[in-house]
């Protein structure tokens, strides 16, 4: 496949997909997001693919949305742009398979989200962070009102977000904005590390938690539980159900082949 903006690899169930646009931080413009999508169409279609890893380079993550294309922007074209954003974030939410931010250097505007859309983020000591977009007369609009006020909670979302407030990896770790924090030498072998893991866990079975955990917060906990259920029950259906308990009544590793 053939991308202008991203480098899309896969190697041994992991797919990557790094940003490669270096001159500008990553910025996002709409060739990164159409980009995206289609790498994210290849992964939902691709069963030998276990786990999705999302990097930058060394300096930036993404240091947002590409301002320079903005600037002369209608409503209209604002819409349709954040329209495309929200479609590529939805995407990677739903890719069915675990993914991991790998982040390091700047982190900002729609790169923070897009962090914030993957479902683990792991960060080098030299991460940035922030949602600086009140500072220019704008909002977050790749889901970061909501997404980061998820993983902190209002108050701290509120105060970020008011104040366009730039953090560092090691408050990023505090607030609860990543899970892990490493030296920026280690994250590469850290992240390969994490995503090896995930990739020998049973996809159905990982699809499954993912969606309830998803789903957990559009729904009421009385119907959370009754979908816990059907699911769990669901689960028993799947050769990765027969081979896990198996492998653990033989002490022997488990296999799963995502059936
Ligand atoms: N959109 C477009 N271009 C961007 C960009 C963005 N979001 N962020 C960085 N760039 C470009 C710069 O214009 C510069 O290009 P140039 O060399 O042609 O002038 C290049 O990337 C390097 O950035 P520079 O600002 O020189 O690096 P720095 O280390 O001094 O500062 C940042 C880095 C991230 C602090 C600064 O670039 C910045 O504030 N970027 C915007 C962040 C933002 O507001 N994001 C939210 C957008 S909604």
């Amino acid at each position: 496949m053939e991308f202008k903006t991203i480098i899309y690899t896969k190697d041994s169930g992991i797919a990557t997909v790094q940003l490669n646009r270096p001159e500008v931080l990553n910025a996002i413009d709409e060739d990164v997001l159409l980009d995206l999508s289609r790498a994210m169409d290849d992964i939902v279609k691709d069963d030998d693919v276990r786990v999705l890893v999302v990097k930058g380079n060394k300096d930036a993550f993404a240091a947002g949305a590409d301002i320079k294309s903005f600037v002369d922007y209608s409503p209209r074209d604002a819409h349709e742009y954040i329209f495309q954003v929200q479609i590529s974030m939805n995407k990677l939410m739903a890719i069915g398979k675990p993914s991991i931010a790998s982040i390091s250097g700047y982190a900002l505007g729609g790169g923070c989200e897009m962090a914030l859309a993957c479902d683990i983020r792991i960060a080098a000591d030299n991460a940035v962070f922030g949602l600086p977009e009140i500072n220019l007369g704008i909002i977050p609009g790749g889901s970061g009102t909501l997404r980061l006020t998820r993983l902190v909670g209002e108050g701290k979302a509120k105060e970020l977000i008011f104040l366009g407030e730039i953090f560092n990896a090691k408050k990023a770790l505090e607030l609860g904005v990543i899970n892990r924090l490493v030296p920026l030498e280690d994250l590469e072998a850290e992240t390969a590390k994490l995503a090896r893991r995930l990739a020998r866990k049973p996809p159905i079975a990982l699809r499954t938690a993912k969606e309830l955990i998803q789903l957990s917060y559009d729904v009421d906990i009385h119907t959370g539980l009754m979908m816990e259920k059907e699911k769990f029950g669901y689960l028993f259906s799947t050769e990765d159900q027969r081979e896990g308990m198996l492998a653990f009544l033989e002490g022997r590793k488990a296999s799963f082949q995502g059936k």
